[in-house]
């Protein structure tokens, strides 16, 4: 083997002629190679018979991944969800992630086992020359970081390197503080999302002047952006006004479809629906007077004012809920009581 010193390493060459020179590099005071220590076999190179139930072992995880996979669509429709219930919710999750569980690991732990015990155990080396730039490129870049540290002043101006170090240090602090804000609060989530401001007798005023809106103002085809009028009295306005927004339309009452236990809902052709998406909760405030159809902009889904705010395209799952209203003794728009189901998108505890 061929050697030719240069830079203060090695350049192995090839002994083949037709072989390119140069394509192993190695320093000349390498350490030398320890070897591999003596190759052991395995029970399964030996013994044949052990070999055989180690197959029928890999054979039987794979069978068992597919028992699993199988299972997990066989629970799907055994345990559906529709119905709503948390117990088929939950008989559900737990049967089709038992089932998908199986199938991913008998897939994993089979081919670790058919790869430990059966595959081909021989070792072999690949030489690697090392991916060091040449001695010149080296020297080129250490002058140059020498000079930056001279110009910027970094290793003298000690004061202003270590504050810089910490302001760095400080930056990220207040993203983790901001995390605190997901830890268990004061007040129990499912009950703030399952309620909103609207009340028996909570007149219904424009959005944002917050004034109250009389029946008689309603034209047909007329929509408005609705509030309680008593949203400046909560604690927190916008966390409220984000699950009570509301929007109001009147059509022609001939137009409505209403089941017997929702006709006094609506007075007079006027209807309330939430105007948080059931989708994932945009603002659906596009409102078509030809078609009755709301639209929401984030992702286009539509429902009909005219049939209970009912999905007729799009991905969301569930109509718009209802607010139930009336007109007061001076003729103003009034809540009957609060939405009788959860606003906006799904979460787990949803009844409805
Ligand atoms: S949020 Fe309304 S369609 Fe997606």
């Amino acid at each position: 083997m061929a050697k030719e010193a240069k830079d203060g390493l090695a350049v192995v060459a090839t002994q083949s002629p037709g072989d390119l020179v140069g394509t192993a590099v190695i320093a000349e005071d390498a350490v030398q190679d320890p070897g591999l220590p003596a190759h052991r076999k395995r029970v399964t190179d030996t013994d044949p018979k052990k070999a055989k139930n180690a197959e029928r072992a890999v054979f039987t995880l794979f069978y068992l991944s597919i028992a699993g996979s199988l299972g997990a669509v066989l629970a799907y429709m055994a345990f559906p969800i529709e119905s709503g219930s948390m117990l088929d919710i939950r008989l559900h999750t737990l049967f089709v992630g038992l089932g998908m569980a199986l199938g991913l690991l008998g897939i994993g732990i089979g081919a670790v086992h058919w790869g430990k015990t059966l595959m081909y155990d021989g070792e072999s080396i690949d030489y690697r020359h090392p991916v060091a730039s040449d001695a010149e490129t080296r020297k080129t870049a250490a002058e140059i970081f020498e000079i930056a540290d001279k110009e910027s002043g970094f290793t003298r101006r000690t004061l202003v390197r270590n504050s810089l170090i910490g302001a760095l240090i400080a930056f990220p602090l207040p993203g983790v503080t901001l995390l605190r804000s997901l830890a268990p609060q004061e007040y129990d989530p499912i009950d703030l999302l399952k309620h909103t401001m609207w009340d028996k007798g909570v007149r219904l005023a424009r959005d944002p002047s917050g004034v109250p809106i009389k029946a008689s103002e309603v034209t047909i085809g007329s929509a408005f952006h609705v509030i309680p009028e008593n949203l400046h009295e909560a604690q927190h306005p916008l966390d409220e006004k984000a699950k009570a927004i509301v929007l109001l339309m009147r059509l022609d009452k001939r137009d409505l479809k209403e089941p017997e236990d929702r006709k006094t809902w609506s007075y007079d052709g006027i209807v309330a629906y939430s105007k948080v998406c059931t989708h994932v909760g945009c603002p659906v405030a596009l409102y078509e007077q030809h078609t009755h159809h709301l639209l929401c902009p984030c992702h286009q889904s539509q429902f009909d004012v005219s049939d209970m705010a009912k999905v007729v395209f799009g991905p969301a799952k569930r109509p718009l809920p209802q607010l139930p209203i009336t007109v007061d003794d001076e003729g103003y728009l009034v809540a009957q009581s609060d939405f009788l189901e959860p606003v906006g998108p799904s979460y787990w505890e949803r009844l409805k």
